[in-house]
This record gives structure tokens, C-alpha cells and sequence, in this order.
């Protein structure tokens, strides 16, 4: 039960995903685990008033960090009320989509587990865990859930084939992505000619390091033989990944990263420093680039004897206010890259670079 899919569902959701768009976006398939060894909270308890608040606050249409779809929240002090939580939207959610998801997700959660202490839910496009314990960069293979199409693929050998390659791929390149996101969607074709494709797509909870990604995500690939063997459609859920394929083209192009690549490697604790180095490195020589080159330009006005005084000065104006303009530009790009960089590292990635660490070094 532990390793392999807890609930077989035997249906052809093909079919019925058909009527996803007509349920109002809520995910007819959603997946549950109640988590019965931590126990109950009672109706009355800390525990449900913290629990309610982790829920309004991931409901909040505001959050105000999208954070590529991924919230980390914690609440309550004393170590039995304490509740962490952690949310991921799918890598072509939007925040509208997200949010959407998310409070879905709370409302079947609510209703599976009304009591449970511990808890997962797994939607089409969101997974939502809470629990009275640390999940924050644990990896957890299991429990996990699985939906199957039920329908078997038509060409399984060629099926398999191209599945397996693409998975391979996808897990990789999931695992491989930076700490923003760990995602992965493509298609394959199954053979030429044969003119099928699979579709496919790989997530880990983007604070795991590589290596737990990929591990998460090779035990959820190896579940596909005891759950949904060459079958036309799979999802597998995990705690910390997701994996999913189908033979129709079911996501979206994945919401954009920003461009600069997350920030490079950095050691603990003088991150920051470096950062700030680099930032007072660049400005002082485009400062200094700017202070000789206005100097030169205006040893050249001069030694041109250009016949009024006043010229000069006003040539010499134009250029100080050129080089103020861009020193603040200069200044303004450097900052907001610096202070993107800083937000990520104090709010809910504050542990990225030290994730980012143990993945590199
Ligand atoms: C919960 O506590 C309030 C007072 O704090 C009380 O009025 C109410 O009866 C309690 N409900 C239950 C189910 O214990
Ligand atoms: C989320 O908030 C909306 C209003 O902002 C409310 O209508 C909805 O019931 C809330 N959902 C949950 C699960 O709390
Ligand atoms: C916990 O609550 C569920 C109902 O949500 C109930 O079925 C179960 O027996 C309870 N477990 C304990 C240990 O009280
Ligand atoms: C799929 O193939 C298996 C054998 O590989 C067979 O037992 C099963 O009945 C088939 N299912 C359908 C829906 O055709
Ligand atoms: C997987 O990647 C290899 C190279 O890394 C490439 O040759 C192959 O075509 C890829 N397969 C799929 C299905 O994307
Ligand atoms: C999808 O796979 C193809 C073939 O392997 C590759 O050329 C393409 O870049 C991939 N697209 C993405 C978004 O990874
Ligand atoms: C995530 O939540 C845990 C509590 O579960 C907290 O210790 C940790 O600092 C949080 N990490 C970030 C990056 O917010």
C-alpha cells in the first residue's frame, strides 16, 4: 500500500475529462490520503483554529507572492499545535489558476478529512499537504494514489518505448530545473509514421534537491507497472511529486521563469555579500566608464575650440544629465534584480540558497 497506487480506480477518465470543463474547473478525481497514525484534532482545538488559518491564508485570491505556484506556510507555536503546509500549483498554472485549484482543493480536503491532523490532497492541477511535523524539504515517496485510463494502448510496445524515453527525460530535466520550479512537460511521438504522441508531465516540490526529485519521481515512474501498465493515461501522485501522461495534449505552456536564471550558487551566508560586491563592482565601472568618457569628450569639445564658452557647458550638461539618467538606470536594473533576489531569500524561499547549496556543493 505504502509503495504501490492506494487506490485503484477503475474507470475510463478519458472519457469523463471530457466533463472537466463542464464541473466548473473542480477536479472530479480528487485524490485523498487522511493520515490516520498522527491522529484527530477536536472541533473546538487550537489545532482546527491554526488548520483554518493555513486555509484562509492559501485562500487569500491576494497572496501576494505567487511564487511559481508554491507556498510554504507554517502556524501555531507549541510544537502540538504547530501546522506546517505546503501547496504546489502544476508548472502551467497561472496564480488565478492556482488559487482556483488551491480552494478546491481545500473544500474536498475538508470534506475527506475533516479531523485528520495530517493530510494530503491531490487535484488535477494543485497538491495540498499539511501535517503537525516538518514536510519542508523532506522527500516522501509515499503514501501515493494513482488514477489509470483503463484503456490499453493500441501499439503498447512502441507505447512503452516512447513513454519510458520521455519520462526518463521529463524526471530528468524536472529534477535539473532550479528551486523556483521543478517541472517538466513534452510530448513523443511514438514511432514515425504511427502518427500518435504521448503526452507527458514530471513536478517535485521545487525545495527538494535534485537528487530527491529524481528519486521521488523514478518510484513514481516505476509505479506505472503495478498501476496503470501500458495503459493509454496515468496519473501518479506522491507527497513531494507527480507525474502524469496521456495520449491528448492536456497542458498548457508552462508559466514563464524569470529570465535571468535563478541566482547563481552561493555559500551560506555571504550570498548576500556577493551580490552586493557584484552590484558596487558593476556601478563603480560604468560610474567610472562614464567619468572618463564625459572627461574625454569634453578635452575633444575643447581642443576643437568650439566658439562660445556657453556651448561647451551646455554640451558638457547634456552629458552629465546623459550620465546621471544612466547611472540611474544602471542603478535602478541592478537594484531591483538585487532586491527580486533578496525577496525570494526572505520570504518563502528563504531556504533556496541553502538548497540551492547542498544541490551544487
Ligand atoms: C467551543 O468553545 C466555545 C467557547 O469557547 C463553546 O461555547 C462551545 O460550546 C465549544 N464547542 C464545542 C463543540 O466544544
Ligand atoms: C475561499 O474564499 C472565498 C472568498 O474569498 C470563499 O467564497 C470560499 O468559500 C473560500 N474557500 C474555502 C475553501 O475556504
Ligand atoms: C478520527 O476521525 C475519523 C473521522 O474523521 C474517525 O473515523 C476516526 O475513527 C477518528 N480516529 C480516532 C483515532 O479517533
Ligand atoms: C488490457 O490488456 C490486458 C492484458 O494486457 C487485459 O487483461 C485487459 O482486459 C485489457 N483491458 C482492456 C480494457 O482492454
Ligand atoms: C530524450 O533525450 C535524448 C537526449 O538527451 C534525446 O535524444 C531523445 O530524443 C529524448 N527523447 C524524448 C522522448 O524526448
Ligand atoms: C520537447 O522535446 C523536443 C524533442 O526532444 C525538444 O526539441 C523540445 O525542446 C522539448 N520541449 C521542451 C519544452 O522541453
Ligand atoms: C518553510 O516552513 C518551515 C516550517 O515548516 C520553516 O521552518 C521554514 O523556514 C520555511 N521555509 C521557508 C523558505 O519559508
Amino acid at each position: 500500500m505504502a509503495m504501490g497506487c492506494s487506490k485503484l480506480l477503475l474507470f475510463t477518465y478519458l472519457g469523463l475529462q471530457f466533463l472537466v470543463p463542464f464541473t466548473l474547473g473542480a477536479d472530479p478525481f480528487f485524490q485523498s490520503n487522511c493520515r490516520s497514525e498522527p491522529g484527530n484534532f477536536t472541533a473546538n482545538s487550537t489545532y482546527k483554529a491554526n488548520l483554518d488559518t493555513i486555509f484562509s491564508q492559501l485562500n487569500r485570491t491576494s497572496l501576494t507572492d505567487f511564487n511559481f505556484g508554491f507556498y510554504n506556510l507554517s502556524v501555531g507555536e507549541s510544537t502540538d499545535d504547530q501546522i506546517n503546509a505546503i501547496a504546489l500549483c502544476r508548472g502551467d498554472r497561472n496564480q488565478e489558476q492556482c488559487n482556483t485549484c488551491l480552494n478546491e482543493a481545500i473544500t474536498d480536503l475538508k470534506q475527506r478529512c475533516p479531523l485528520n491532523k495530517e493530510a494530503i490532497g491531490w487535484h488535477e492541477f494543485c497538491t495540498l499537504r499539511y501535517a503537525n511535523r516538518v514536510i519542508y524539504g523532506e522527500m516522501e515517496n509515499s503514501p501515493g494514489s494513482c488514477l489509470r485510463s483503463g484503456e490499453n494502448a493500441s501499439n503498447p510496445d512502441q507505447f512503452n518505448l516512447a513513454l519510458d524515453n520521455l519520462l526518463s527525460n521529463l524526471s530528468g530535466q524536472a529534477a535539473a530545473s532550479g528551486s523556483l520550479r521543478k517541472y517538466a512537460a513534452n510530448s513523443s511521438e511514438l514511432a514515425a509514421g504511427l502518427f500518435q504522441n504521448v503526452y507527458a508531465m514530471t513536478q517535485c516540490t521545487p525545495e527538494l534537491s535534485q537528487e530527491d526529485c529524481s528519486a521521488c519521481l523514478t518510484a513514481a515512474k516505476g509505479g506505472i507497472s503495478s498501476c496503470c501498465f501500458q495503459e493509454t493515461g496515468c496519473r501518479i501522485y506522491r507527497p513531494s511529486c507527480v507525474l502524469r501522461f496521456e495520449t491528448n495534449l492536456f497542458y498548457q505552456n508552462a508559466v514563464p521563469l524569470p529570465s535571468p536564471a535563478p541566482p547563481p550558487t552561493s555559500t551560506d551566508g555571504n550570498g548576500g555579500n556577493n551580490t552586493t560586491a557584484t552590484i558596487i563592482i558593476v556601478v563603480a565601472s560604468v560610474v567610472g566608464f562614464l567619468i572618463a568618457l564625459t572627461i574625454a569628450i569634453c578635452i575633444f569639445m575643447r581642443k576643437r575650440k568650439i566658439t562660445t564658452r556657453q556651448r561647451v557647458e551646455t554640451v558638457e550638461d547634456n552629458i552629465k544629465a546623459e550620465s546621471l539618467q544612466m547611472d540611474f538606470a544602471t542603478v535602478r536594473v541592478a537594484t531591483n534584480n538585487f532586491s527580486d533576489a533578496n525577496k525570494l531569500g526572505q520570504g518563502g524561499f528563504g531556504a533556496v540558497y541553502k538548497i540551492e547549496t547542498s544541490v551544487h556543493g
